[in-house]
């Protein structure tokens, strides 16, 4: 239990709403939640320090996570979205036992959309190499795979490009190629993005693929059921006024704070 956050001075209404990731990539949810929750505050916390988290151990996520929300409940945030995959698949449940007394939002590989808009093609999900390796993506896709055929495709190395602000251009052009070379461009209907990095190379992903597969991720879907959880709570911020996102980051160098506002803005 957290005693910050029951302060019974302070409004919970007038509190701001947390966020983190490895990195910059968790901005891409942030950007659908000022959609539609722009009177909202927001902190948003990326550990771009110890990005990527997809190739480190269960136990390490798990401890940068921990770090990431204890840094957000000092902020006195009123919910708390786990904008990475990869936390989500190996920490939410720890993390919501702990601290039982705010709501926790996190995010999955949008694979219900992907099946139900499928015209018979094939679907890839790309992520890191430890969410299709954990167990909530086991049975995300025992829920699925007899609807669709469905082609896991871990993406290690591809944050790095996204943390240096790189979201086109020929290497990463080459390096999406070269990850979807063992597979017919033709024969895929869709792909999930089931990285909140990857909807920032979302054009040039198009460009390797052509206009006719669908990409999906599950940012707003993420932001609508944060939108649903506080006003389910009553604790929407009633103000009339734009709210304020203030952004930090575990390198503490202004440099990833300019990309990282770049991304959210772009
Ligand atoms: N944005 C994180 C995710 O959604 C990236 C994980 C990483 O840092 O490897 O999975």
């Amino acid at each position: 239990m957290h005693k910050e956050y029951l302060n019974a001075n302070d409004s919970m209404e007038d509190k701001p709403i947390g966020f983190f990731d490895s990195g910059v990539g968790g901005l891409s949810v942030l950007k659908e939640a000022i959609k539609i929750l722009p009177n909202e505050d927001y902190i948003y916390f990326g550990d771009s320090k110890n990005a990527p988290y997809g190739v480190k151990s269960v136990a390490e996520v798990k401890a940068l996570s921990f770090q990431a929300v204890e840094f957000l409940i000092k902020h006195k945030v009123k919910a708390i979205v786990v904008a990475c995959n990869t936390a989500t698949s190996v920490a939410i449940e720890d993390l919501r036992r702990h601290y039982s007394n705010i709501p926790i939002i996190g995010i999955e590989p949008a694979l219900k959309p992907a099946v139900e808009i499928n015209d018979g093609g094939k679907i890839v999900i790309m992520a890191t190499p430890m969410t299709l390796s954990e167990k909530k993506f086991a049975c995300l896709m025992e829920k699925y795979k007899y609807k669709a055929e469905i082609v896991p495709l871990p993406c290690a190395g591809l944050v790095e490009y996204i943390e240096k602000g790189i979201v086109q251009g020929e290497e990463l052009n080459n390096f999406l190629k070269d990850k979807f070379s063992h597979l017919i461009y033709n024969e895929i209907s869709s792909v999930v993005l089931g990285c909140t990095h990857y909807p920032f190379i979302k054009e040039e992903l198009n460009k390797v693929l052509g206009e006719k597969v669908k990409v999906i991720d599950g940012s707003l879907g993420t932001a609508a059921q944060l939108k649903r959880l506080i006003t389910e709570k009553n604790t929407r911020n009633k103000k009339k006024s734009m709210g304020e996102v203030q952004i930090f980051n575990s390198l503490e160098d202004e440099y990833i704070i300019k990309i990282s506002k770049k991304l959210l803005e772009g």
